[in-house]
């Protein structure tokens, strides 16, 4: 009973920006809940992602790693997650040792989740990683799970000056697309529209990042959405990622995008 009201008043806290005492929190309530398995592992699941938005690589690693080895959700999710934050906290032969267990935990074959966790741990290990590359892959899930703005200025400022350093010719359109999202974090329109723009011509990573480009035309399009001179454009742009795309890792949850971001505008603009 303690330990659930725990966990509710972290959670609370978790959204605002008292990332730090919702951790608190959530460590006391791990400890408290220690004959509780599935309330211990709603609290792990908050530690990794806190961890992660505050790139607290050891912590999160930690964490993911637990669930890894006892979650009955999914453990290739979570084995790719511990191996991207191990390798992001500079332990790069876990890291490939963990790569090496997604492929043997993907269990649901048709589960867009298990299979991009097994596409990007192969990836990893082929390019054998490096830690820029992990930090790229945790930046990557914190923006597919549109968790970014919940990072601070400084720590987003972080990011990015790992991303610039970054130089694989594979990630250079994933790269483009993850800077230009931070500019947006950030309110620096200029530079977001530049980066998106860069994504969306990347043509070299297109067969191992199909998704980056309908991303990027997305971004583009809700930018340009949001001034009064270009809403026509940035319309068009929302229509062009919907339907000149096809086949690509998150394509439901894009499109799901792409509508409210068109609904929104019929609120204001009735047609
Ligand atoms: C991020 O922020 C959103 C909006 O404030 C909130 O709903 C969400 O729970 C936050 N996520 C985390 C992991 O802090
Ligand atoms: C997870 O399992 C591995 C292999 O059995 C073990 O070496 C590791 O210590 C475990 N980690 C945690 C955090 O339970």
């Amino acid at each position: 009973m303690i330990t659930v009201t725990c966990w509710c008043m972290c959670s609370l806290l978790c959204p605002q920006c008292h990332i730090n005492s919702a951790l608190a929190c959530f460590h006391d309530a791990l400890e408290l809940a220690s004959d509780q398995r599935e309330i211990q592992h709603v609290c792990l699941y908050e530690i990794g992602w806190c961890s992660m938005i505050e790139m607290n690589f050891e912590d999160a690693y930690r964490s993911f790693e637990r669930l890894k080895n006892e979650s009955r959700w999914s453990q290739c999710y979570y084995a790719y997650l511990t191996g991207v934050c191990q390798g992001a906290s500079g332990d790069l032969d876990g890291a490939t040792g963990v790569f090496k267990d997604v492929q043997k935990l993907f269990k649901r074959k048709n589960n867009q989740i298990e299979q991009f966790a097994v596409k990007r741990a192969d990836r990893l290990r082929k390019i054998s990683p490096t830690r820029e590359l992990c930090i790229l892959g945790v930046i990557e899930v914190l923006y597919l799970w549109k968790a970014l703005p919940n990072c601070s200025s400084s720590k987003l400022q972080i990011m990015n000056q790992v991303l610039q350093s970054v130089d694989e010719a594979s990630c250079r359109g994933l790269k483009h697309l993850l800077l230009g999202a931070i500019h947006k974090c950030h309110g620096n329109m200029r530079d977001a529209v530049q980066s998106f723009q860069l994504a969306a011509r990347d043509d070299y990573g297109r067969q191992i990042n199909s998704y980056i480009q309908p991303y990027a035309v997305y971004e583009l399009g809700c930018i340009l959405l949001a001034q009064p001179e270009t809403v026509g454009k940035g319309r068009s742009l929302l229509l062009q990622a919907k339907e000149d795309f096809t086949g690509y890792d998150f394509e439901n949850r894009l499109h799901v995008r792409i509508h409210s971001a068109l609904a929104s505008l019929k609120e204001v603009v009735p047609q």
